[in-house]
Parts: C-alpha cells; structure tokens; sequence
C-alpha cells in the first residue's frame, strides 16, 4: 500500500463569524473569533490521515505559540511530522478568515511556508506507489524539486494549484494529477470559467491545458459533483445536497481524500466518488483541519 507525503502550508486560521461579509471601507458587527488549524499542506495531510493513510507532511512553522499549536494537533492526527522545522526567521502561516452565509474570505500571509526550500523536500523517502500532493502557498521551485524527485522515485505527483497562480510548462509537466477548480482551471487555461459553463466546456478547457495524454486532470464543481479528464476518457461524479456552514478547506478535503485512495490502490473513478463524499461532510462542520471526516464517515454516506 503506497503512503501519501504532502509538501505544503500550516496555517493558524483566524476565522471571525458575521452575518454577513462586508463591503469595502464597511465595518460589520462579527459574532465569533475562532483559531482552527489550517493551511492547504496540512489540512490535506489531515483529510489523508484520517481517511486512514500512512502520511507525511513536509513543511515549516514559526518558533511562536501557533506553531506549537499546530504542531499539537497535527501530531494528535497520525500525520509523520519528522519533516516539519521550526524557523525563527519568520512567524507561523497565518489566514485571516471571514464566514459569512456560509461563504468565506480569505487573506493568507505565507510566513515560514515561504520559507520551505528544495532542500527541505530533497530528503523525503519517496517510493514507487507512493503519492506526492503539493498547492501554491509554499514556492514554486520547491514543488518543482519535490515533484522531480517524486517522480525518479515511481511516486505519483498530484498538484493542487491554488490559490491559482500562473505556473510553468515545466511544472505543469512534472504533474501526473492535477486537482483545481472551475476558477483555477480557467485561470491557467487564460479563460473565464462560471457555474453556467456546461460539462462539454470544462472538459475541452480541460483538454488544452492537459500537458501530455497521460496526464489527469480532475475539476470539482461544488454542490454540481466533479468532472475527470483521464487520458482521453472522462468522468463525472454527481454533487450531493448538502447544507453547508463552512466551505474553507473543502477543496483539501477533496485532494486529501482522492490522494488517499489512490495510495491504497482504488481505481479513479472509485476514488473521486469517495473524495466528493468526503468533502461533502466537511462544508457541513465549521473549520479547515478540524473538519476532516473519517473513513467511517465517508463509507456510511457512499
Ligand atoms: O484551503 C483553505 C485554506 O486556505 C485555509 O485553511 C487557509 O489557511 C488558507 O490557506
Ligand atoms: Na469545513
């Protein structure tokens, strides 16, 4: 059974709860301030991890209260934090979250994510069958030096790239799964994607930013399912109507998941079926990290 290492952000999610989310140069009365663990990197390690993989999280936290924080949970979750340093150069990742309706804002300051170097990710002990997941809140560079050496070791690569910025062809190249959204994948594509675009649509925006036949690319749409281009063939998963409260770490519960199933050897249509569960269960819990389900969870709903 392979193992899932993740080389990515911690965070300290500081979520404040309104009513309603204000407009610019508006203050709004708020109801909670809330700390829950966050950060793309860890809160996919989470999902990993309590889907029941063997998992490894690569990455960097402050020397301050948040990083020992962090730490605490992290460790109580399972997730091999061997790889995981203390910098003093710079403070613990940290989100300013709203929620409002369900929806949120985020502003996210990398901090000591910023920090992860290619030598941080050059000793992690990839084997072939293992899955290698990364996003875009630590270096690009690094991913790419994570990404290359997962790759000579027979590791499947899978990127999620967001928040979305632009990225090379190189980089682009060295992924074998590539995880986005409808926004991300019209952002990379160089064209405008919205609810209203049909199945059709995603996938042929799909098809042009597939850098090799072998490559896939996986589209999740929300409450509308997820959409798979796997080679030539395609894939949808149905949504499920769900009553969300939190939507923030959704989409890394989506990656999470999907990375766990592929290291246990599930096929991918299996897989993107289970992870579209999951997920499903997380946007009805309030938080990032803390709203990872179990394995338990996910089967009594599949
Ligand atoms: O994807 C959700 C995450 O993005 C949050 O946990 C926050 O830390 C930001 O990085
Ligand atoms: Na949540």
């Amino acid at each position: 059974m392979g193992r899932v290492f993740v080389a990515g952000s911690i965070n300290m999610d500081v979520v404040a709860t309104a009513d309603r989310h204000p407009r610019v140069g508006e203050t709004v009365a708020g109801k909670q301030v809330l700390y829950f663990p966050g950060g793309k990197g860890a809160n996919q390690a989470v999902a990993a991890a309590r889907l029941g993989a063997s998992t490894t999280l690569i990455g960097r936290l402050g020397k301050d209260a948040f990083g020992a924080e962090l730490r605490a949970f992290l460790g109580a979750q399972g997730i091999d934090l061997g790889y995981v340093q203390e910098t003093a150069d710079a403070h613990t990742g940290t989100a300013i979250i709203t929620v409002a309706e369900a929806d949120n804002t985020i502003v996210v300051i990398p901090g000591s994510n910023g920090l992860v170097s290619a030598d941080d990710v050059s000793v992690v002990p990839l084997l072939k069958g293992d899955v290698a997941v990364s996003q875009f809140e630590i270096p690009l560079p690094t991913i790419a030096a994570f990404f290359a050496r997962a790759g000579e070791a027979g590791a499947v690569t899978m990127l999620n790239p967001a928040p979305a910025q632009k990225m090379s062809d190189e980089l682009l190249a060295l992924v074998d799964i590539l995880v986005l959204n409808e926004t991300e994948l019209g952002f990379l594509a160089g064209t405008e994607l919205s609810d209203s675009d049909d199945a059709a649509r995603i996938i042929e925006v799909a098809r042009n930013l597939q850098a090799r036949e072998s490559q896939t690319i996986c589209v999740t749409l929300g409450k509308r399912g997820v959409l798979a281009l796997a080679g030539r063939e395609e894939i949808a998963v149905q949504g499920r109507a769900v009553t969300a409260v939190d939507t923030t770490g959704a989409g890394d519960c989506f990656v999470g998941a999907l990375a766990s199933q592929l290291a246990e050897g599930a096929a991918l249509r299996a897989a993107l079926a289970f992870a579209n569960a999951a997920a499903s269960i997380s946007v009805q819990r309030m938080g990032a990290g803390p709203s990872m389900p179990t394995a338990a969870e996910v089967r009594a709903i599949l």
